[in-house]
């Protein structure tokens, strides 16, 4: 009865709703909205509807939907007898030096990182053990973030990465003294150097007593580091800190098309690792236009980097670590096979690291309301469980990576190169310096030598089949 009843009403909805379309006037029918939604975009409707409440800029979670890096153009080349595979058994290794010229390098177990982000501002204490830990567990690096130092995550981490930020929280000797490596913040791929902050209502005391806010203050992130005031200020700030603790120093940038320029600068202050932060890079929440609308995607922006630090000739003593948007085994090999030394994650560690324990907070509020510092559930994350899956989930990417190796007939993560890749897009592989997938290694290499222009084999070959009048006027 209740099947024939739920039936009958169905049919009469969508018989009149079909009608009602195929009849009213487009400015009255319902479908109009369908291509009002295509042409506006279903996420432009509703951030438009979220800055008409508030009037403020919106705080878009975990970076920007638009993805520009073509990671997916990009195939690694395997081997079976011209060069052999790596014999099963070979230990493939995965270990990685940052800062290799410093006094004391950062020596880690593999290539992937945990990125900055900061305790208060974005994460709750117990995400942040909880990252630590798994890092821990997995033998690599956490970083503190835009924050100051906090004594439960310095206490898990093995590897200890603390950010020099233009909050100023982490700048102060007692606590730069106790890093692995200091991270100068300068910017980072979703919010390039935009003045940021936390107000004063979303900050609690925990929060206060750890970034030593005054009561009522806010927490806030300057455009400019307050002792960096012109590119001499930043070399001087280098030298410094690289004499005082004898750690790796790094420069964190938002990848942008003056990325030479800044490098230029980097090199000469003598810092001993980069950061590349691609414009699809993650963030806690941040405007949507400095994601979406600002920077250079990651992968155009890392072999930039890797061409630059070449040309310059210091390469193998200023090591790079690539972020923004890499969320599989697969686009860390590949920024790997462009030149990085390692990668940094971020949203794909919060992600791996919540699992299941995103069920605290789906279907009713959105994940990342167990892991953020204003996050409804944060209290009911489970930081052991989180900190197993975070090490299971590095471990399986390495897993992986070593899976390629072997295929690729490689026995170390940092022996593979941009010989080990193709691009099936022609100027993808021209600008990455990466063959073709159209043509031999080998025909490419003559164009490469200049004893023969690819776009000519192209020509003749297309002449040859489909206009052979045209190709003698050629
Ligand atoms: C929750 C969150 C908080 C972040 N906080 C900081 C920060 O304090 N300092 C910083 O330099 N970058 C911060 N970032 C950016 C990351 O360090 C990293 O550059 C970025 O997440 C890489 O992109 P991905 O999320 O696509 O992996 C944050 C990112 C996320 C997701």
């Amino acid at each position: 009865m209740f099947a024939w009843l739920t039936r009958k009403i169905t049919n009469t909805m969508s018989d009149s709703m079909m009608s009602r379309m195929l009849q009213d006037p487009y400015t009255e029918n319902m479908y109009s909205m369908f291509p009002i939604t295509q042409k506006i975009g279903f996420r432009n409707i509703i951030e438009a509807g979220m800055r008409a409440e508030s009037g403020k800029p919106i705080e878009r979670p975990l970076g920007s939907p638009v993805v520009l890096s073509p990671w997916e153009k990009l195939l690694f080349n395997p081997v079976h007898l011209f060069r052999m595979p790596t014999q099963d058994g070979v230990q493939i290794q995965t270990g990685v030096t940052i800062g290799p010229e410093a006094q004391k390098p950062l020596h880690l177990e593999i290539p992937v990182l945990i990125s900055g982000m900061s305790y208060g501002g974005a994460l709750s204490l117990k995400a942040k053990i909880a990252l630590a830990r798994g890092a821990s567990m997995a033998g690599t690096a956490t970083n503190s973030g835009e924050a100051a130092l906090i004594e439960e995550e310095r206490k898990e981490a093995k590897y200890f990465i603390g950010q020099y930020n233009r909050g100023g929280w982490m700048n102060t000797p007692e606590q730069l003294s106790r890093l692995d490596a200091i991270e100068i913040q300068l910017g980072q791929g979703a919010q390039a150097s935009a003045p940021m902050g936390t107000e004063s209502h979303q900050i609690g005391p925990d929060f206060r007593k750890a970034m030593r806010l005054k009561p009522g203050e806010n927490a806030v992130i300057h455009s400019r580091l307050t002792d960096v005031n012109s590119a001499r200020d930043f070399i001087r700030l280098v030298e410094r800190l690289r004499k005082e603790y004898g750690v790796p120093v790094g420069l964190k940038f938002a990848a942008t098309h003056y990325l030479e320029k800044e490098l230029d600068i980097a090199v000469e202050a003598g810092v001993d690792y980069i950061v590349v932060d691609g414009a699809e890079a993650g963030t806690h929440g941040g405007p949507a236009i400095l994601q979406d609308d600002v920077g250079l995607p990651t992968l155009h922006a890392l072999s930039r980097t890797i061409k630059h630090l070449n040309k310059l000739g210091v390469k193998d003593h200023t090591s790079v670590i690539a972020a923004g948007g890499l969320v599989s085994p697969g686009h860390f090999l590949k920024a790997l096979a462009l030149g990085a030394n390692a990668v940094y994650i971020g949203s794909i560690a919060l992600i791996a690291m919540l699992q299941t324990q995103m069920n605290k907070a789906l279907p009713l509020e959105p994940a990342p309301q167990t892991v953020l510092y204003l996050g409804k559930f944060k209290e009911n994350l489970n930081i052991d469980k989180g900190a197993q899956h975070l090490a299971k989930f590095l471990k399986s990417c390495v897993e992986e990576m070593k899976l390629a190796a072997y295929a690729l007939g490689r026995a170390d993560l940092a022996q593979i190169s941009r010989k080990d890749l193709v691009c099936i897009d022609r100027d993808l592989a021209w600008l990455l310096d990466v063959d073709y997938a159209g043509f031999s290694h080998e025909e490419q290499q003559l164009a490469r030598e200049g004893l023969q222009t690819l776009p000519e084999i192209v020509l003749e070959s297309v002449l040859e089949q489909e206009l052979p009048a045209l190709k003698n006027i050629h």
